[in-house]
């Protein structure tokens, strides 16, 4: 079937769900299309906050600069300077929508310290804070009169003279496949967390709307900027909020030392991710470590505010490693947690193809560069969904609707239908996304050099070429996740091909990228980005915006 909408969102996630609001509010027709139920999406998984420069005292210029120091001066700043000065009124914004954000004993809104911050602006909901904004905002959505099309599988775009004029998608319930037209689309399907295993993100991040657009022209930017946060629970790599050391939790090495005091003696525990992550990684590798891991030590904080203020790790502690935090240390490590590059936009989402607009972690404004601070990325989510919804819905008024696409639909059938016919027992989706996901969590990881890169790339181009033989096992049409699995896989497949050839491409150190054939900064040669276009075998470079904060030596 066809459906025409005006503007079509794909995730509903917080950008997305925040993009189809604002466009709706532009007064034009718009839905969503989401491969899960709405409130399943990855922003349910957001523990810790979101920042804003709200309280007496802060401003929305040391929020900037904390975020630009924070990205080791990767970010552009002009697009920083617009997710500071706005935030404070987003989150007013859903507080009056209905979020219950904590509040203090004076019945003000409520703070908690985070990483790289130089005052405590994350505000909160215990360490459930995605889950009640995505709660909120899908109520909004509803009011609002937003179609959503829910386990839906966004499997092509429908371009036209250079322009996106709309998606494919499967109906997973049914098996069908199906046109929606818009006259705009904004992708928001997050990020591409799975391409590396473990990691914290859930298993439907796997790059689907990063992929998609790439394939139609718009080029991934930064993608070496890869973030390992530096508490995620031993063994399955679940996030323990970076709340716990907001709250005043310490990281102890085996031999019971707060070991941040050699590696940012100001900060300790609260310095930026990426030197916590290089500091844990570094105490593991010299043997001091307790089993490949550190200990997050909660204990001094006390029942009341582990139970009050971070009841779900302790519960995730409790449920997945067998320790109560309010008695032991818990052993964490660093684990793949987002990614600071993505589908390059402006600051109103639009990439370089007309009519494609991005939002949330699938997007590089860039707001976050060499590394994102913690509780910037919800911000992000609000902030720049905002703009996309409103941008695209302007762009959709002056824009003719699309007659065609049927020939797409046809097409995308086809190869549904041979991919389901391909004879099973050949290769399966399964051992080759663990390869990947281990390959990239080996050479790609808080710690690089050009071997390791260069034979992760090897493989992930060899798996590519067996992707071409993954047979699917399921020949059925309802639900069939394992024709989802094998989609899924082809769009990681890109995201790690990008990710390697940008992070191969930085001969220096910064941020996440730290290199040991590199080990300094280059400011001289690096302050730009680089950027992977598809079917081009060189990347292209960017140079970075600075509008007011010159680069300065980074220390915590
Ligand atoms: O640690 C956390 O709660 C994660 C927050 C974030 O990535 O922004």
């Amino acid at each position: 079937m066809v459906f025409d909408h005006d503007v079509v969102v794909l995730g509903a996630g917080l950008a997305g769900m925040r993009a189809a609001l604002e466009a709706a509010r532009g007064g034009v027709d718009v839905a969503v299309v989401s491969k899960v139920h709405p409130v399943r999406s990855h922003s349910n998984a957001a523990q810790g906050g979101i920042n804003a420069a709200l309280a007496p005292g802060d401003s929305w210029e040391l929020h900037a600069f904390d975020t630009v120091k924070g990205a080791d001066y990767l970010a552009d700043q002009d697009a920083v300077e617009i997710l500071c000065r706005e935030a404070p009124g987003d989150i007013i914004e859903m507080e009056h929508m209905g979020v219950i954000f904590y509040r203090d004993e004076t019945g003000k809104l409520g703070t908690r310290a985070f990483g790289g911050a130089s005052k405590a602006r994350t505000y909160f909901v215990g360490d459930i804070t995605g889950q009640a904004l995505l709660y909120t905002l899908y109520d909004q959505v509803l009011k609002a009169g937003v179609r959503v099309y829910e386990e839906w599988f966004a499997t092509t775009l429908l371009m036209e003279e250079g322009g996106c004029r709309g998606v494919v998608a499967l109906d997973m319930l049914h098996g069908d496949l199906h046109l929606l037209r818009g006259k705009a689309v904004i992708v928001c399907t997050g990020g591409m967390g799975r391409v590396f295993e473990p990691s914290t993100n859930a298993l439907i991040c796997t790059g689907d709307g990063i992929s998609l657009a790439y394939r139609a022209g718009a080029p991934m930017m930064d993608m070496e900027m890869v973030q390992y946060h530096p508490t995620t629970l031993k063994g399955n790599g679940f996030l323990l909020s970076e709340a716990a050391r907001g709250e005043g939790a310490y990281l102890l090495n085996g031999q019971g030392e707060r070991f941040m005091q050699r590696y940012a003696p100001n900060k300790l525990e609260l310095a930026s991710r990426d030197v916590v992550s290089r500091a844990e990684t570094e105490e593991i590798a010299q043997g001091r470590g307790v089993d490949g891991c550190v200990l997050l030590d909660c204990r001094h904080l006390g029942r009341d505010v582990l139970l009050r203020k971070l009841p779900q790790i302790h519960e995730l502690a409790l449920d997945y490693a067998d320790v109560d935090m309010i008695t032991d240390p818990v052993p964490v490590r660093p684990g793949m947690h987002y990614i600071m590059g993505g589908i390059k936009t402006d600051v109103k989402g639009r990439t370089r193809v007309p009519g494609l607009y991005a939002a949330g972690e699938c997007a590089c404004v860039s707001l976050h560069g060499g590394n994102r601070l913690g509780a910037n990325s919800l911000l992000d989510t609000l902030v720049f969904g905002r703009h996309s919804g409103a941008d695209a819905a302007a762009y959709a008024k002056e824009t003719p609707r699309s007659s065609g696409g049927e020939l797409l639909l046809a097409t995308e059938q086809r190869r549904m239908q041979s991919l389901l016919e391909r004879p099973y027992g050949g290769e399966t989706h399964a051992r080759l996304r663990l390869e990947m996901g281990q390959t990239m969590d080996r050479h790609v990881a808080v710690v690089r050099d050009a071997a390791g890169l260069e034979s992760a790339l090897r493989t992930i181009r060899s798996l590519q070429e067996r992707y071409q033989r993954v047979s699917v096992g399921d020949k059925g049409r309802v639900y069939n996740q394992a024709l989802t699995f094998v989609l899924e896989l082809g769009f990681m497949l890109d995201c790690a091909e990008a990710t390697l050839r940008s992070a191969l491409a930085r001969t220096e150190s910064r941020g996440a990228h730290y290199r040991t054939d590199y080990p300094n900064r280059d400011d001289a040669a690096w302050l730009k980005h680089v950027l992977i276009v598809y079917g081009q075998p060189d990347p292209e470079y960017l140079p970075v915006t600075i509008t007011q904060w010159q680069p300065e030596v980074r220390t915590y």
